[in-house]
């Protein structure tokens, strides 16, 4: 059963924090409240925080000019201090799991054991040759101290954060379709489904199987790595830089070498599909949803389809949602939906429990 009541979800990136109240009181979540608060640069660097106390102001006018209702929030993280990795275990019970996988973990993660914060889902289960009984867990390790910085900038804003998620996690429940994701047994095999979001400096990977994400890559390149390409190298002012990569530009340069930067980077994405792939041995994917305002570059849908060989649909996040009295024209919405996916999925984090 959906539990019911408002839920917010906080989503502190690199050049700005989004954050959406939604409210689960009826059949269809409503989203009753976004605020969306510009960062200058260098205050979130790689996903992650320098100066919490900084955040933490941008937060404190976040929730005085929207006037959210709740301080308990769900935040979400996304860098290099989490590590996502899937790791085969014989069949137990969930009791054994914990320590079992607290015990294994050490060699699948690069971080101390006691500097961690762990969490896992069983993803699948199957057979070896041998008739061992086997279950595929995907694992997600954090550096303590890095997730320290976030709660204490949610502390200094008065916010108490209830829970942590994987940002990657969170676009799921925005990006895929409700009624798709709870699919019954008699519906349509719907195969696998690729989530890219791309946001100012990180990519968000998920493939997401019978509604249970299998597989997670972070990429730390976004839409601002190609701006700073095109001014360094073009010596262009970065307004100039955004107006070549939205396509509003004859300089057959610059067009030039963006798109031969947007081939390298749809080049990492796919190879990070294929390492799914072989990892996997699954070969089912059947399409791509794109998000996060880095995926409006000109000619990214098509270079990703072209890469990837796979349908390419733009992700609308405010398709599981019914809207509430927001402030915003339509216009508005609709040039800021491509940015909310993340804390959108944060708020809808509670439907599923
Ligand atoms: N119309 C557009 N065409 C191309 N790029 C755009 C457009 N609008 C915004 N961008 C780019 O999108 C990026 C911002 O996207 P988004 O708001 O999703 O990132 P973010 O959430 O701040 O960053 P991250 O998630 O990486 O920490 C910037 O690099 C910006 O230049
Ligand atoms: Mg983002």
């Amino acid at each position: 059963m959906a539990r019911t009541g408002t839920s917010i979800g906080v989503d502190i990136s690199t050049g700005s924090v989004k954050v959406a109240e939604v409210n689960i009181t009826r059949a269809e979540p409503v989203l009753n409240k976004l605020g969306i608060i510009m960062l200058p640069e260098g205050v979130v660097r790689d996903g992650e925080i320098e100066d919490p106390a900084s955040i933490a102001g941008y937060l404190k006018e976040l929730w005085k000019t929207n006037r959210f209702s709740r301080r308990k929030v769900i935040l979400g993280v996304s860098n290099q201090k989490v590590i996502v990795r899937s790791m085969d275990l014989p069949y137990m019970a969930e009791e054994e799991l914990d320590s079992a996988v607290r015990y294994q973990v050490q060699e699948f993660i690069p971080i101390p054991i006691e500097d961690a914060i762990i969490d896992f889902e069983v993803v699948d289960e199957f057979m070896t040759g041998e008739e061992e009984r086997m279950q595929t867990v995907l694992l997600a390790a954090a550096h303590r101290e890095m997730i320290q910085n976030f709660v204490d900038a949610l502390l200094g804003a008065g916010l108490n954060p209830v829970a942590v998620e994987l940002k990657a996690f969170a676009m799921t429940r925005s990006l895929l379709k409700r009624e798709y994701q709870f699919l019954e047994e008699e519906g349509e095999a719907p195969g696998s489904v690729c989530l890219i979001n791309i946001g100012s400096g990180i990519s968000n990977i998920c493939v997401v199987k019978e509604q249970t994400p299998r597989f997670v890559r972070m990429l730390m390149r976004g839409g601002d790595y190609f701006t700073k390409l095109l001014s360094d190298k073009l010596k262009l002012s970065p307004v100039d830089a955004e107006e070549i990569k939205q396509g509003r530009s004859t300089d057959k340069e610059a067009n030039a070498l963006l798109q031969r930067e947007i081939q390298a980077f749809v080049g990492e994405i796919r190879r990070s599909l294929e390492f799914y792939i072989s990892q996997t041995q699954e070969r089912d994917l059947k399409k791509v949803i794109i998000s996060g305002s880095g995926s409006r570059i000109i000619n990214l849908p098509l270079e990703l389809n072209r890469a990837l060989r796979l349908p390419i649909e733009i992700g609308h996040p405010l398709q599981n949602v019914q809207l509430g009295k927001l402030p915003y024209t339509p216009e508005e919405l609709a040039e800021m939906e491509a940015s909310i996916a993340v804390c959108v999925g944060l708020a809808l984090r509670d439907l599923e429990e």
